[in-house]
């Protein structure tokens, strides 16, 4: 079955997925970031009757379209509300002990970034929210209003590897105590007027979102908390498949496979991480900066 062309957020790589990730008629999979469930589905359909799905994300509306939608399918699952790097606690409620196989696609969904209200994209008018759980404090506007100019500097510097950092963190911090900063476009329109004009195809506004939008949600921390210990819930054979979309995650997965691997707990199966083929990117232009990594238990 594949329908997933009806989904909102239109699943990345989900043949090489497949390939790498190699589930079979009763496995267990744990999918990290289920979203809408356009992965997992095409898993599901591939583990069958006899296997069980482990479905996690931080975003609630997102967590009650993929049941929904993965109600249809006809294999166990389970779906839990929470961070990934609480993978002890989930897999402890599921009374998992193991699992073959583990997916992470990263980042945010289609379904947040198109939503003017979540406040994800700069390039729709909504309040600077950027928070996937929505159940949890601390929005892009209060760490705003909450970080001094160094802060903000080095934020923007070393999440969103941006190269007017500290000219951007002084007019934001101006701004921001003058009368508050509290709408994407507010902010794409400052961080517009205050950067030089240059060639480059992307927005103005781009790495600052990126910078921000990991720091609200912690994003790195969870991803370094989740590697640290998912090979311990793995059974021998079992592959962990991992699709990043910046060069910060990249860098994470890569030296943590590679720690492993001097471990002797991983082979690494990607020396060079595999991107998307021309038809997809042609296709999804989101996916045109997504890398996916596979590492085997040993
Ligand atoms: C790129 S989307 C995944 C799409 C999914 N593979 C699909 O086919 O629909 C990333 C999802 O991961 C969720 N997410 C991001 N970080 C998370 C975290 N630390 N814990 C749990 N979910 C997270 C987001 O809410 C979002 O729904």
């Amino acid at each position: 079955m594949d329908d997933t062309n009806n989904l909102l957020h239109q699943p990345v790589m989900v043949e090489e997925v497949l390939d790498y990730l190699r589930p079979k008629a009763g496995h267990i999979i744990l999918d990290g970031t289920v979203g809408n469930g356009g992965h997992a589905g095409r898993i599901m359909t591939k583990i069958g009757p006899d296997g069980f799905l482990i479905g996690i994300d931080r975003d609630m509306e997102i967590l009650q379209m993929a049941k929904h939608y993965l109600s249809k399918i006809g294999c166990p699952f389970k779906l839990y509300h929470a961070d990934y790097s609480d993978v002890d606690e989930v897999l402890r409620q599921a009374g998992v002990r193991k699992v073959h196989g583990v997916l992470l696609d990263l980042g945010a969904s289609s379904l947040q970034f198109d939503r003017a209200d979540r406040g994800f994209s700069f390039s729709k008018e909504g309040p600077l929210d950027m928070r996937m759980d929505r159940s949890q404090g601390g929005t892009a506007q209060e760490l705003i209003r909450r970080f001094s100019v160094k802060e903000l500097e080095e934020l923007f510097r070393r999440y969103g590897e941006e190269r007017w950092s500290a000219r951007i963190a002084r007019a934001i911090r101006r701004e921001a105590d003058a009368g508050g900063i509290a709408s994407t476009r507010q902010l794409a329109d400052l961080i517009e007027r205050v950067i030089p004009k240059g060639k480059s195809k992307i927005h103005p506004a781009t790495r600052v979102f990126q910078a921000l939008r990991i720091a609200v949600n912690r994003e790195l921390e969870s991803l370094e908390g989740f590697l640290d210990r998912i090979h311990t819930y793995m059974e021998t054979g079992a592959r962990v498949v991992v699709i990043s979309f910046h060069s910060l995650e990249d860098r994470i997965v890569k030296n943590v496979f590679a720690e492993r691997a001097n471990q002797k707990i991983f082979t690494i199966l990607t020396k060079k991480p595999v991107t998307p083929g021309e038809v997809e990117r042609q296709r999804n232009i989101r996916c045109r900066s997504a890398k996916l990594r596979s590492a085997e238990r040993i």
